[in-house]
């Protein structure tokens, strides 16, 4: 049988390879490998949430098609934005997801045809990669400068690129930098947006984990964002729910309609005890929050000051679950640092290259191990003077 040709596009996930290359370093070695790699949280959900699902799992009338939501739910998710963003959303506003990756994936269907063109950042989280090939559109990157503390550079994008595209996908806090975005830096985008008729999708996956001032934003919460646009926003990472798959697409009406029309098609809705787990998590969602970025405030100091110790630089993202860490110069690129790393210490991190050219010299290590392992990871630099070795 001869595969579609749209499937050579989608290559074999970076994170496969690295759990190989993590196998045979424990095989060959006998050493547990020190895994940075993977963003899966590791913080569970509240007992509570964990109480009502088991609690609705129980009755058998639960287990029909959720085609329509649970309304209780709506009126939560209205709620929450009401409260947290300040942002008024209607019932026809709102549409529920199997996570946000889902929409993600399926967007570019309503707005692209064949060659036309999507913006992304550069670097990038995968599925916005993955997305434009499924509905065989065009990737217009967008490079994210360190110089420009990893914001997009709007005046750098051609004219063609603001031409062809129908669609851009914007992510702050960022995965992977970890920067977040300055209010003017969405006014700026929104500007953009309707000026070059551009649909932004705003993947709000981590607006809860930002670090420092003022809470993370709703994109819709700025003027004229809902007449150009939508966000994700997700339940995976603030309230440790990423595999009991739930999340948003919110905003623009005629986005919304027409995202439930192709979803018609694709699924029957949401298992209706996480619906109910999803509103539990709503109602004690700011005591949750704030601990779960304790936590991810703690590790990330920790990492900061173990690893700059250790003789490797770090500096502290301003939001999300990530660190995005510069490489020593003398390694060709990324890839090479990774491979030197994991051979010398038996610490496995993500090649910035695996997630765009930008990520050249960069690796990413993500946040959710817990303070012993981060502790482990510098002793291992600083028993094989990885790092002072590396900077002789
Ligand atoms: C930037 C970003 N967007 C979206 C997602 C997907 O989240 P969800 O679990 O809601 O599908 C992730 C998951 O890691 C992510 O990092």
């Amino acid at each position: 049988m001869e595969i579609a040709r749209r499937m050579d596009f989608m290559e074999n996930s970076v994170f496969a390879s690295l759990r190989k290359e993590k196998a045979e370093f424990e095989r060959n070695t006998g050493t547990r490998v020190l895994d940075f790699t993977l963003g899966s949280p590791d913080i569970p959900p509240a007992p509570a949430v964990i109480q009502t699902m088991c609690i609705e799992a129980r009755h058998p009338g639960n287990y029909r098609y959720a085609i329509n939501p649970v309304p209780e739910l709506i009126q939560a998710i209205q709620k929450w934005y009401q409260t947290r963003y300040h942002v008024r959303l209607e019932e026809d506003e709102i549409c529920l997801l199997q996570g946000s990756q889902e929409a993600l994936i399926n967007l570019p269907l309503l707005y692209c045809n064949p060659g036309d063109g999507i913006l992304i950042q550069d670097p990038y989280y995968p599925a916005y990669v993955d997305a434009p090939h499924i509905a065989q559109a065009d990737i217009l990157f967008m490079p994210l400068k360190e110089e420009n503390d990893f914001l997009i550079d709007f005046d750098a994008i051609d004219e063609e690129s603001r031409r062809k595209a129908k669609m851009m996908i914007v992510c702050y806090p960022n995965n992977p930098t970890g920067a977040v975005a300055p209010d003017w830096f969405i006014e700026k985008l929104i500007r953009f947006a309707h000026d070059n008729d551009i649909l932004v999708v705003y993947d709000n996956a981590y607006s809860d984990l930002v670090f420092d001032g003022q809470p993370g934003k709703s994109f819709l919460s700025f003027p004229g964002a809902s007449e150009v646009g939508i966000e994700l926003n997700s339940f995976s990472k603030s309230y440790g729910m990423a595999g009991a798959r739930i999340g948003i697409l919110c905003g623009n009406k005629e986005v919304v309609a027409q995202y439930k029309k192709l979803k018609s098609n694709l699924d029957y809705g949401i298992f209706i005890p996480v619906q109910y787990a999803a509103i539990t998590a709503l109602k004690i969602g700011k005591d949750i929050v704030a601990k779960t970025r304790e936590t991810y405030i703690g590790r990330r100091t920790l990492m900061e000051q173990s690893f700059t110790a250790a003789g490797w630089p770090i500096h502290l993202p301003a939001g999300t679950m990530f660190v995005w860490a510069r490489i020593p110069d003398q390694y060709e690129n990324s890839y090479e640092f990774a491979k030197a790393l994991l051979n010398d210490t038996g610490i496995l991190v993500t090649p910035g290259s695996a997630l765009g050219h930008e990520g050249d010299r960069y690796v990413r290590l993500a946040l959710v191990v817990n303070s012993y392992t981060i502790r482990q990871a510098a002793k291992r630099m600083k028993e094989t003077e990885f790092f002072l070795s590396s900077t002789d």
